[in-house]
């Protein structure tokens, strides 16, 4: 009897301070989640919603809303948008020249972005049932010796907005707004010939080549080449303290500046996991640290080229490796890309720390580039695409009125 009544109260005890234990252990979790913001509205996410473009009533800016959406450079949104005060049909596009990085120092990747948002723009025009005339460096071409003075002034695109509408241009306005880059793992099954061709179709620029490279040999070593290419953007301090600088780890940050990286760019889809997670960030710093994202990116991205069936390559002639107007027109084409595989279910992953142009990068392009291109071919981008496993979380866009000049 008395032994019973001993483990009766051991019982109580026990339960007692394991429901305490688990009380403070939920708070310190509803702590974190709260830090991360928890109850913050997810606004920089706000432009994703298909009633967003009716908030504005000028019509360009209706079409540029959906030209935001478009993939683009390290999620830097370098654009700038400049409305004709006496023509209400026509803006300039210009590039924002406070979103120039280390990573891009030959500027390449950002005129690409200024073309994927061209496309779109185009993309939405249909769907408005409109006309777009487009001309590219409407009052001539940047001045590469001092260009970052003149990427300032000198337009990338003029666009008026006609009545003639293009019946030729794809049907894509519902695939805008899906997921864009998708970095999960696909499904490792061998492109058809017919996919590539409807790929191939899309292309009508004169100095811009697609090529599928699915051999196991060039599987590997794009995978190993890459794996290094990333290490150097984690272990250079400049490159590293950039990726830094434009990662957003709460959702008052991502509500504040809405580019740049975040959790939904590692694709982490649960709300309460990102709660979490954000929230051990802000009070453990050190989670976040280089060294720690190098670790974690060689594991995760090696798993993902391992999945992957199929690179593909948009290369251009080597003479035009610093034409600006290829660099936007490759921007295009990668907007078709991307949006057509949507219909196809194929995801778009690139993978620019291969190509990347700074000088710890050199030996890496130089090595893909002997091994898998022509002595005549420029890589201007290189994606890995296949079939998607599952749809990829959004990542963070800016206001539309706030790339008005
Ligand atoms: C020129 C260019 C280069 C890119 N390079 C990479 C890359 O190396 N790695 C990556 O994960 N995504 C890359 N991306 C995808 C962007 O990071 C992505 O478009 C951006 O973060 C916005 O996300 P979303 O496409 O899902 O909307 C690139 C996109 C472009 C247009």
């Amino acid at each position: 009897m008395k032994t019973d009544g001993l483990a009766k109260k051991i019982l109580k005890t026990t339960a007692k301070w394991s429901i305490i234990t688990i009380s403070v252990l939920m708070v310190i979790v509803l702590i974190i989640m709260i830090i991360g913001g928890m109850f913050v509205p997810s606004e920089y996410l706000d432009p994703w919603s298909k009633k967003y473009s009716k908030r504005v009533t000028d019509e360009r800016l209706q079409l540029l809303s959906i030209g935001i959406l478009a993939p683009n450079a390290h999620n830097l949104q370098h654009w700038k948008f400049e409305l004709d005060d006496k023509d209400k049909k026509v803006f300039k596009l210009f590039a924002n020249p406070e979103r120039i990085g280390s990573q891009d120092p030959t500027h390449r990747e950002m005129l690409i972005s200024c073309g994927t948002l061209l496309e779109y723009v185009n993309i939405a025009a249909k769907k408005h049932n409109v006309g777009l005339d487009t001309e590219l460096f409407p009052e001539g071409q940047i001045d590469e010796e001092k260009f970052e003075e003149s990427i300032k002034t000198v337009p990338i695109a003029k666009v008026t907005i006609n009545d003639k509408v293009n019946l030729e241009m794809l049907n894509l306005y519902e695939n805008v707004f899906m997921h864009e880059t998708n970095r999960y793992e696909y499904i490792k099954t061998p492109m058809t010939q017919a996919e590539k061709e409807v790929y191939y179709s899309l292309n009508d620029f004169k100095d811009l080549n697609i090529k599928f490279l699915s051999e196991e040999q060039a599987k590997k070593n794009i995978s190993e080449l890459t794996l290094k290419g990333l290490d150097i953007t984690y272990k250079v301090p400049r490159l590293a303290n950039e990726l830094k600088k434009i990662t957003r780890t709460t959702e008052y940050q991502k509500n504040k500046k809405p580019f740049g990286f975040s959790l939904e760019t590692q694709g982490i889809k649960n709300p309460l996991a990102k709660y979490f997670l954000e929230g051990n960030m802000t009070v453990m710093p050190f989670l976040g640290s280089n060294k720690n994202t190098a670790k974690i990116t060689q594991k995760v991205y090696k798993k993902l080229y391992d999945s992957t069936d199929t690179f593909m390559v948009m290369v251009c002639p080597i003479s035009k490796m610093n034409d600006r107007t290829v660099q936007v027109n490759c921007g295009r084409l990668y907007s078709r890309l991307v949006l057509t595989g949507h219909t196809l279910k194929m995801g778009f992953h690139p993978m620019s720390a291969l190509i990347a142009d700074y000088e710890e990068a050199v030996q890496i392009k130089g090595e893909f580039m002997t091994k898998y291109l022509s002595a005549d071919e420029y890589p201007f981008m290189i994606t890995r695409v296949g079939l998607v496993t599952k749809l990829f979380p959004k990542s963070m866009r800016q206001n539309v009125l706030d790339f008005v000049k």
